[in-house]
């Protein structure tokens, strides 16, 4: 499958909607998205596309020292390809480039396939936010990175990005 990631736009609205839907207990609306392309200045988001066609997104916001990843989110039928790596890849890359020392998230305790892309990715868990998703009344786990620019770092990610290139060059 040829990948291609670049800039989230308004145009790719309805499908972020669909994928939206197909992967969140509570998806945002169109709007927040809107809002998130036009109006906030920290964020950053970001698409992959196969033959043209959106397949996943992802989003972070740079606030001063610390980036935090605000969505991923990859169309269910191109799970498991190497997609969601690419994203956080994209992420950690924005994250660096926007000054950040450290990337963070939130997750589902039970979001076991998002915390394993986390995890090989060097997020770690370093605290929890007690009954954060109000749907389910779930913690949110805290994960962050440790500093972006160490060599550990550097480490998970190069793992990471040749396992994807890999793959993905293999796979039709
Ligand atoms: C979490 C999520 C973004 C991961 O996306 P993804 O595209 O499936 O991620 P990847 O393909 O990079 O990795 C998933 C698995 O496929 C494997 N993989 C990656 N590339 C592959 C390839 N080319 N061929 C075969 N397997 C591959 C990975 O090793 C990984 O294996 P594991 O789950 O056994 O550890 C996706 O499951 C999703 O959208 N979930 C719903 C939304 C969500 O929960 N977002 C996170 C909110 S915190």
């Amino acid at each position: 499958m040829k990948m291609q990631i670049d800039p989230l736009v308004i145009a790719d609205l309805p499908e972020v909607e669909r994928i939206e839907a197909l992967s969140f207990p509570t998806p945002w609306p169109v709007s927040a998205y809107e809002a998130e392309l036009l109006e906030n200045q920290l964020a950053r988001y970001i698409a992959v596309r196969a033959d043209g066609e959106l397949v996943g997104f992802a989003g972070i916001w740079l606030m001063v020292d610390e980036a935090h990843v605000s969505t991923i989110a990859v169309d269910p039928r191109f799970r498991g390809r190497g997609v969601g790596t690419r994203l956080l890849l994209g992420l950690l890359d924005l994250a660096r480039a926007g000054g950040a020392a450290v990337a963070t998230l939130d997750v589902r305790p039970t979001n076991h396939d998002a915390i394993r892309l986390y995890d090989r990715a060097g997020f770690k868990e370093v605290g929890r936010r007690v009954r954060y998703y109000e749907d389910t009344g779930e913690d949110a786990l805290i994960m962050t990175t440790g500093p972006l620019d160490a060599k550990q770092q550097a480490e998970y990610e190069s793992i990471l990005r040749n396992a994807s290139g890999e793959q993905s060059e293999g796979a039709q």
